[in-house]
């Protein structure tokens, strides 16, 4: 248990609860989750599921119907022929992270995962026993993944290399060329990739997104995982999925019939409204997103000590924090407890995360200003 890490946007939403009840008033952009209702067709498709019964265990690897809509749509969106027995239905993205990682990695394996990066990866590698390489995503290139170095940290024991794109904590994508270039290094190698494409809806400025997936040759060695927390505000229905090998996927579901059983019932009949109904509601928090990134970004820029690159995706704003002269985590406690702004250290996301912070804009407008203000006033007061 020693070797299992955490997340730990979770710890400091306790800490700033505990200062709010203190009667402090503490602005959230620590947690990343849409602050978006779930849209209404997806609710009402959700109570009537209950209130017709769909309260029962179902197929541990999903309802048919819902393998079909998720099959159907990754079809499309990766341009690639997905049956439904490739696709697991699970609770959330991130027993696909955990799922894949227990029945593939055996000790002293290697997983090549990108750093900074989401925090689980690392804690499932140690976790399992395996040996985490991390690559190090740079803020020169915008924090997409360099090939070359990828090519450099394959080897013989590689058993896995993890991608996000778009990325937590960096909003960096990985666009056509990247990918091209990252199968290319990959070649014809014997080595499964886990591709997180759970932010794959939220890329700014008219970007599309590019899987992995959609390489010749690709498709068979790819664990797509992907879901419906962030794309339709679904945090709290816990319901994501991947999609593989049927091979795999048998394998996958095991773990889920030794684990969960299944994913709720009423949530999967859900899902289905919210991937085959009205999909306006995703482009409006998609653009909603990215007007708070561009004055939250714009607002950052104007403060001492802080730059920050525009992301490319996701919801997140990442700045260098170096010329503030303090440590990543110093000053995300000393905004939390002084200034009443809660962000993440970038060191919450492996060791090059040192001199970063991540800001979460899934926020009203208003409540950034005011973070941006009261960050402004402790920068002139303490810089
Ligand atoms: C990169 C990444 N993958 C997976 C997940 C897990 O999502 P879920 O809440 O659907 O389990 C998250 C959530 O923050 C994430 O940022």
């Amino acid at each position: 248990m020693s070797r299992l890490g955490t997340e730990t946007a979770f710890e400091v939403l306790n800490k700033a609860r505990a200062l709010e009840r203190q009667g402090r008033s503490v602005v959230h952009l620590e947690i990343g989750e849409p602050d978006f209702d779930t849209p209404s067709n997806v609710v009402e498709a959700g109570v009537a599921a209950l209130r017709q019964g769909w309260t029962h265990y179902g197929p541990s690897a999903g309802l048919p119907e819902l393998r079909q809509a998720i099959a159907d749509y990754v079809g499309e969106t990766r341009g690639v022929n997905v049956t439904s027995d490739e696709v697991v239905v699970v609770p959330g993205g991130k027993p696909i992270i955990f799922f894949t990682i227990l029945a593939l990695i055996d000790e002293g394996d290697e997983v090549i995962y990108p750093n900074p990066g989401f925090p689980i990866y690392e804690s499932m590698i140690h976790y399992v026993g395996g040996r985490g390489v991390p690559i190090r995503l740079r803020e020169e290139r915008d924090f997409s993944l360099d090939a070359n170095q990828l090519a450099s940290l394959i080897c013989d024991r590689t058993k896995l290399i993890i991608l996000n794109s778009p990325q937590n904590p960096t909003g960096g994508v990985l666009d056509r060329r990247d990918i091209e270039q990252i199968a290319r290094v990959i070649g014809d190698r014997n080595v499964m990739i886990l591709s997180d494409e759970i932010y794959s809806r939220l890329l700014f400025d008219g970007a599309r997104h590019f899987s992995i997936m959609s390489v010749p040759g690709m498709q068979e060695r790819t664990i797509l995982l992907d879901g419906f927390s962030k794309t339709y505000a679904m945090t709290g229905w816990r319901m994501g999925y991947g999609v593989m090998r049927a091979d795999l996927a048998a394998q996958i579901t095991r773990l889920m019939t030794n684990s969960n059983s299944c994913t709720a019932s009423f949530t999967q009949i859900a899902g289905i409204e919210a991937i085959r109904g009205d999909q306006s509601s995703v482009d409006h928090m998609r653009d909603e997103f990215q007007r708070r990134r561009d004055v939250f970004v714009a607002g950052l820029n104007r403060i001492k000590g802080f730059s920050c690159r525009m992301p490319k995706g996701a919801f997140y704003v990442f700045p260098n924090i170096t010329l503030t002269g303090w440590k990543s985590k110093p000053l995300a406690d000393a905004l939390l407890e002084q200034a009443g702004v809660a962000a993440l250290s970038g060191t919450s996301f492996g060791e090059f995360g040192e001199g970063y912070l991540r800001f979460s804009v899934a926020n009203s407008l208003e409540n950034l200003q005011q973070a941006l203000q009261r960050i402004d006033q402790w920068a002139k007061q303490n810089l």
